[in-house]
């Protein structure tokens, strides 16, 4: 039986990937060839974004990033993430999974914890209490966590235009965001997979292809445990 098949047989569902890591660690350019990755193996691939990933949540991602937008109440900063999210997973997020297909997440609830939480030093309760009125039960499959020093990632961001309101910030906001992804990753070993971004480009992606083929082999023996016979549909 073909791959595809292997990992859609006995669960309707789709995977959930999301990308994470600062600014300048190299995810956005990981993500197309990911997406060509996996619909070589037959898979159906949406790719999506946050904020943004749906035409309001997008909206919402020009209020957000606008750097004329200094000085924005920090709650107000979290609640607006949140809004954004509830749009995403409602219209694209939810659909695509329930529909089979595999989402390729650029940035999701980790970079709130990072961002809100780490960057601008919320209390990581209050963004609990909002992840689980948004999302229910609803987390990543797998996170690809691309780590680099800030002081690297921000100087590839800063070479390629103007900054917008969160590359704005300084080196110590970068570093709490970081410290808090790390930790993240650290509590939960099963769900992310540590990429070190500062390597080359192409070591960066077999970083990436071996996390999805590890992904693959996971959800290959799930759907035989799951038939309870050993036999693959
Ligand atoms: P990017 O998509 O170009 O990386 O920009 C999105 C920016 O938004 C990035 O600086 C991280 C920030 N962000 C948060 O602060 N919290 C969040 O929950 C998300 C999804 C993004």
């Amino acid at each position: 039986m073909s791959l595809s098949s292997a990992v859609k047989s006995k669960r309707e569902r789709g995977c959930f990937i999301t990308l994470e890591g600062i600014e300048g660690a190299g995810k956005s350019t990981h993500i197309a060839p990911l997406s060509t990755l996996l619909a070589s193996m037959g898979l159906r691939v949406v790719t999506t974004r946050e904020p943004g990933g749906s035409p309001i949540a997008e909206r919402i991602r020009a209020l957000l990033l606008d750097p004329g937008n200094t000085g924005m109440d920090e709650t107000a900063e979290l609640l607006l993430m949140f809004a954004a999210r509830a749009e995403h997973l409602s219209k694209t997020i939810r659909p695509a999974l329930e529909s089979g297909a595999w989402v390729l997440c650029d940035r999701f609830t980790d970079a709130t914890y990072a961002y809100q939480g780490g960057g601008r030093g919320l209390d990581p309760r209050r963004i609990a209490a909002l992840e689980t009125l948004v999302q229910g039960d609803l987390r990543p499959d797998l996170t690809l966590l691309f780590d680099l020093a800030p002081a690297l990632g921000l100087a590839r961001a800063r070479g390629r235009g103007a900054a917008d309101r969160f590359e704005s910030e300084t080196l110590h906001f970068f570093e709490a965001v970081r410290a808090v992804y790390l930790e993240r990753a650290r509590a939960s070993p099963e769900r992310y997979y540590l990429i070190d971004a500062a390597a080359p480009l192409s070591d960066v992606g077999e970083q990436v292809e071996q996390a999805l083929r590890a992904l693959i082999e996971t959800r290959r023996g799930e759907t035989v445990d799951v038939s309870g016979t050993g036999e693959e549909a």
